[in-house]
């Protein structure tokens, strides 16, 4: 098992290096994980005027929503990697948006006081933290007593096609890296209960979580693989160690299989996500 400075450190360049694709594919990803975002802000209760931490927040998401939301608070949109903020400010300032700042940390480390914020988000990035407890322990002590955590994080890769296909395809040619393992990879929080267990750890209470559906919409199989392999992680990292010709053979083999998800001029591929609210 890498370190905790390895895992920071791993994650911090595989993260700039897809800052770019995030960007690119802003408008599928927004759509793709929409759905998520509204379900967690509905059981945060967000009120005017006050103060949001978004954790892992990427290209600023769910705290962008959550600042047009209530534009009398306050959102700070923290991540690790330094260019996915980067997007999230082109973002914030092509919508206009002025009551949200960007920091640059680690969710096991946050440098905020305590009972510094009413709310706290994490949508998709409690799987790629080091020290798991260490993060929970963070949002419970940055949150006001009465104020509520919520994250999302992936189920099972059975569930979630929009990202095993093309893991699948990725495996004819590279050894996969086993999903689920306990690494910072996409389904290493998959198992119910997994999250509910570090905010019980960490003080919170009223702690429940729900699974919500999501759909990967694209225009053709094509869109789908060049989307895909700028878009996920344990994808881009996998595809580095092939050539040309492997790299060919992998799409063939993604686009074949993705073909079969072709529904009313577009490619669908399901996927569900459960989120996880707790009160401090
Ligand atoms: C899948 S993206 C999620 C982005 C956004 N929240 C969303 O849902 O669209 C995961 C994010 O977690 C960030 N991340 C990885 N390790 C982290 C850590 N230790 N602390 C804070 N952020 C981290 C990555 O840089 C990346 O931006």
């Amino acid at each position: 098992m890498p370190s905790g400075d390895e895992i920071r450190d791993a994650q911090r360049a595989t993260w700039a290096a897809l800052s770019a694709g995030w960007e690119k594919w802003d408008a599928l990803i927004m759509d793709q994980l929409a759905p998520v975002g509204e379900a967690m802000i509905e059981r945060l209760d967000i009120a005017a005027g006050q103060r949001h931490l978004d954790i892992a927040s990427g290209n600023g998401e769910p705290g962008l929503t959550i600042a047009r939301l209530a534009p009398m608070g306050h959102v700070v949109l923290t991540d690790l990697a330094a260019e996915m903020l980067d997007v999230a400010t082109r973002r914030a300032k092509g919508l206009g948006i002025t009551n949200v700042e960007t920091k640059v940390c680690s969710a096991d480390d946050l440098p905020f006081g305590d009972a510094t914020f009413d709310t706290v988000s994490v949508r998709f990035g409690y799987m790629f933290f080091p020290d798991l407890a260490r993060a929970t322990g963070e949002f419970a002590r940055v949150l006001e007593p009465g104020g509520r955590l919520c994250s999302s994080v992936w189920v099972n890769p059975e569930e979630n096609p929009w990202t095993t296909i093309l893991m699948q395809g990725i495996a004819t040619e590279v050894d996969p890296v086993p999903l689920g393992h306990d690494g910072p990879t996409m389904f290493r929080c998959a198992a119910p209960g997994y999250v509910s267990a570090l905010y019980e750890a960490a003080g919170l209470h009223d702690v429940a979580e729900w699974n919500v559906d999501v759909e990967l919409v694209t225009e053709s199989p094509e869109q789908y693989w060049e989307m895909m392999s700028e878009y996920v992680s344990l994808a881009a990292a996998a595809l580095r160690q092939v050539d040309d010709k492997g790299r060919r053979r992998i799409a063939k083999a993604v686009i074949a299989k993705v073909s079969t998800y072709a529904g009313g001029g577009t490619i669908r591929v399901p996927g569900v996500a459960r989120c996880i609210v707790g009160t401090k």
